[in-house]
């Protein structure tokens, strides 16, 4: 058994109240059509609401979710415009290419963002060619860079070079959630703009799991196609549609907590440790992600380390480790992890620097 799972922040889990309202659902008699059990209608509604869309459909992961906006805005053989470590360009490949049937133009964003300028120089590179950009998908937050969140008015802007083409919007927002915390907003000023928005329910909110796509009407019609088709159409879900309602009216306000958590532990590891940096400009929400400046060892091996302490967190190819926090990260768990790399630290030589002393000094200087 773990002593801390930092592994991603799906793990936060449903609270009692959740629970109590899945068995609940659980006894209750079963509903046959996916709309029929309450609680996924009312789940919709308010998730639509929350965003400011016309409508929302219920998914079981935001994977779904996301190929089923691409399948709705795309055609086979079509192009979308994407960060070149988003979710929907990396973890989500195979999808994209063997579900989707489209390519992806990768391109690498500064943190994880597309800029406005950067896409509209793309877009007028392209125009007139043979190939048909149709969608640009954009990522709130950020995982892969660390949690980080889209500089404010660029989706405005973004939205303009795409409306004056043509060009559909897509926004993952698996964390618009942390995004919306961040910027001190509601979640619907983030969504503005874009034509369609997959959320996760899971992570951050602590759903037991599922997500949204939400749109306008005629898109959540063709998209609850898509889902059919994808053996999306799940039912009775309203043992799920319950507790992620809770979760959904209950748990948002306490991420800001989560965040200054993270902000805590990355803190505290960029201080104690010189053999590994965080940027902090960086640290924006739950996610620390770290990276190794030692050649005493490597991602992986850091990461197995850690869980023979009992931290689990997960690695990001050879120099990154990411460590997610959510609500049943407190002190405690973040002491234990503190622990573990004092421990760590200890067992290495001297010599650990793979970076330079001007590296080392703009280390220090970040985090002072
Ligand atoms: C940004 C982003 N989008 C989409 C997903 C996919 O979520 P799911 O695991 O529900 O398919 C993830 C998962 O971590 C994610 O980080």
């Amino acid at each position: 058994m773990p002593l801390v799972d930092l592994r991603s922040d799906l793990l936060a889990g449903p609270t009692p109240e959740m629970i109590e309202a899945m068995i609940a659902t659980a006894r209750a008699p079963s509903s046959y059509g996916a709309r029929e059990d309450r609680h996924v209608p009312e789940l919709e509604a308010l998730t639509a609401q929350t965003l400011g869309t016309e409508d929302a459909l219920f998914f079981p992961t935001c994977t779904m979710a996301n190929q089923a906006a691409l399948m709705v805005h795309c055609r086979p053989g079509d192009i979308i415009i994407a960060d070149a470590e988003s979710h929907v360009a990396e973890f989500e490949a195979a999808s994209t290419a063997g579900i989707s049937n489209v390519a992806v133009l990768r391109v690498t964003g500064t943190h994880g963002h597309l800029s406005p300028a950067q896409l509209a120089q793309l877009l007028d590179q392209n125009e007139g060619e043979a190939m048909r950009i149709s969608m640009v998908s954009l990522e709130n937050t950020h995982n892969r860079a660390g949690g980080t969140v889209m500089p404010e008015g660029w989706q405005q802007q973004i939205e303009k070079e795409c409306r004056a083409r043509g060009i559909a919007i897509h926004l993952d927002g698996a964390r618009l959630w942390n995004a919306a915390a961040y910027a001190k907003c509601e979640p619907l000023a983030l969504a503005k703009g874009a034509d369609s928005v997959a959320v996760s329910l899971n992570k951050a909110l602590g759903a037991p799991l599922g997500a949204m796509l939400c749109g306008s009407k005629a898109f959540i019609r063709d998209a609850s196609r898509v889902r059919r088709m994808l053996g999306g159409n799940w039912r009775p879900a309203g043992i799920v549609a319950a507790p992620a309602l809770i979760a959904l009216k209950t748990m948002r306000q306490r991420i800001v907590d989560d965040h200054a958590n993270a902000r805590h532990l990355g803190t505290m590891l960029a201080s104690e440790h010189s053999w590994l940096s965080i940027d902090l400009d960086s640290l924006q929400t739950n996610i620390v992600l770290l990276k190794l400046r030692t050649k005493q060892m490597n991602a992986s091996s850091l990461t197995k380390r850690l869980a023979e302490m009992g931290v689990l967190v997960v690695s990001y190819g050879d120099r990154y480790v990411r460590l997610a926090v959510y609500s049943g990260i407190g002190q405690d768990q973040i002491d234990e992890v503190l622990t573990a790399f004092s421990q760590i630290s200890r067992s290495l030589t001297a010599d650990y620097f793979a970076g330079s002393r001007d590296d080392r000094k703009a280390n220090h200087r970040r985090i002072s």
